[in-house]
């Protein structure tokens, strides 16, 4: 191998190279992906592969966007780092922007979404500090969801399989099941600081919380003076067919963590707040040294002025009916369930079906379509937002190649 030129490396050996040198933990699947142009991404040795996927929810406007290109050559050839020791104007920019599209009036800025869950965390702790509440630093949320491998937001994320071996775990988190009122309203007292939920569990497997649930944690939050945190790192951006997954029930929390699509493919997480609970975040209390990286905060507006364009969020909405439609129409003899909103969908497998969602993603992959699990057993798309009407629909009709493969031959993983 070590005779061939990179040119001559095929993606197996690439990946036999990368496992040699990664650490285990980043098990990446044998695809050495080179370039994208739109929802198509080409892989090392030529091959195209619709992307259904966007690294994972991030690249809402796809692969090598004309106006993200553009912003971008422009912005890196100016400057592209000064920490916030300084300001810089996409920063300045981006968080008047996103002011004027969510609640939250002030903004701080981080690089993913774990950082951004982790800030969360603390802006409530510090703000029940602030108002002399030493003792109410209890942080509730949900089963199934996540926040984040950082420690605060790992100890967020009520899944044991990602706390093993890394005890001890950050006191003062409990969770309870999603969406279940009675194990909510038992558990929040007068030491709860805040409930962190997701408007719909992304990883946990594309879980949309029950209509009227996100106002019953606002009115338990309201009763205990604690804080509500939408952890919309997942569902912010557009993905769910409104700029944030909190419109489709007209709750607002008081803390809200951005990150994945918001500069479409640039690390970039934010904190945003209330201007009252944000007071608590005064200086010397937290900060990074990308806080507001311009390069990122750049994308950040052009993300933001796509998805706002007239018609753009109209346009999500009905390709992710027409994906759920389409999915449940070749998926019939597989999947128990298809669900999501927007173009965040997933599609569970029946328990008895002779293949795994596993499986489904790695027979895609083979024909050409970039997807991914979610949860146990579930098969998600999360496609560019700008993905094209063609596009959606070979990716439905590679995913009903795919099924129809292992049908004729399980490979039940
Ligand atoms: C809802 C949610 N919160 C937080 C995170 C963590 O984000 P990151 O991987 O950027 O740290 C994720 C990642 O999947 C997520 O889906």
């Amino acid at each position: 191998m070590s005779m061939k030129n990179k040119e001559q490396l095929s993606n197996l050996d690439w990946f036999d190279r990368a496992r040699e040198v990664y650490t285990p933990n980043v098990v990446p699947a044998p695809l050495l992906l080179e370039r994208g142009q739109g929802t198509r991404v080409y892989d090392s040795e030529g091959r195209e592969y619709i992307d259904a996927i966007g690294g994972i929810a991030v690249s809402v406007l796809g692969h090598a966007h004309p106006r993200l290109v553009e912003v971008l050559t422009d912005q890196i050839s100016k400057l592209f780092h000064t920490s916030n020791l300084f300001l810089n104007g996409p920063a300045v920019e981006l968080a008047l922007t996103l002011k004027e599209v969510c609640f939250a009036d002030r903004f701080f800025f981080c690089n993913s979404g774990a950082e951004a869950n982790e800030g969360a965390i603390k802006l409530a702790r510090r703000y029940q500090w602030t108002q002399g509440q030493k003792s109410k630093h209890h942080i509730i949320s949900f089963n199934k969801g996540f926040h984040g491998r950082t420690y605060g937001a790992l100890a967020a994320t009520p899944q044991p399989k990602y706390h093993e071996g890394f005890a001890p775990m950050p006191e003062g988190f409990s969770s309870v099941d999603y969406g279940n009122v009675e194990e909510l309203r038992a558990v929040v007292n007068e030491d709860t600081a805040a409930i962190l939920i997701e408007p719909i569990q992304g990883e946990g497997g594309i879980n949309i919380s029950p209509t009227g649930f996100l106002a019953e944690c606002r009115k338990l939050a309201n009763e205990y003076q604690a804080l509500l945190i939408f952890d919309e790192v997942q569902t912010g951006c557009g993905r769910t067919g409104n700029i944030f997954a909190y419109e489709h029930e007209g709750v607002e929390p008081d803390i809200i963590s951005m990150a994945k699509g918001i500069a479409g493919g640039l690390p970039l997480g934010v904190v945003g707040a209330t201007s009252v609970v944000a007071e608590a975040f005064q200086p010397g209390t937290h900060n990074s040294t990308y806080s507001g990286n311009p390069l990122s905060c750049r994308a950040g507006l052009a993300v933001l002025e796509i998805i706002t364009a007239p018609g753009f969020l109209a346009s999500v909405q009905k390709k992710g009916q027409w994906l759920q439609s389409e999915l449940k129409r070749v998926g019939q003899d597989v999947f128990s369930d298809v669900r999501g909103r927007g173009l965040l969908v997933g599609a569970e497998l029946r328990p008895d079906a002779p293949m795994n969602a596993a499986d489904v993603v790695a027979q895609a992959r083979q024909l050409g379509l970039l997807i991914h699990v979610a949860g146990s057993n579930v098969v998600r798309f999360a496609p560019p937002l700008i993905i094209s009407d063609d596009d959606l629909a070979q990716a439905v009709a590679i995913t009903s190649q795919a099924i129809s493969a292992l049908m004729k031959s399980p490979v039940r993983t």
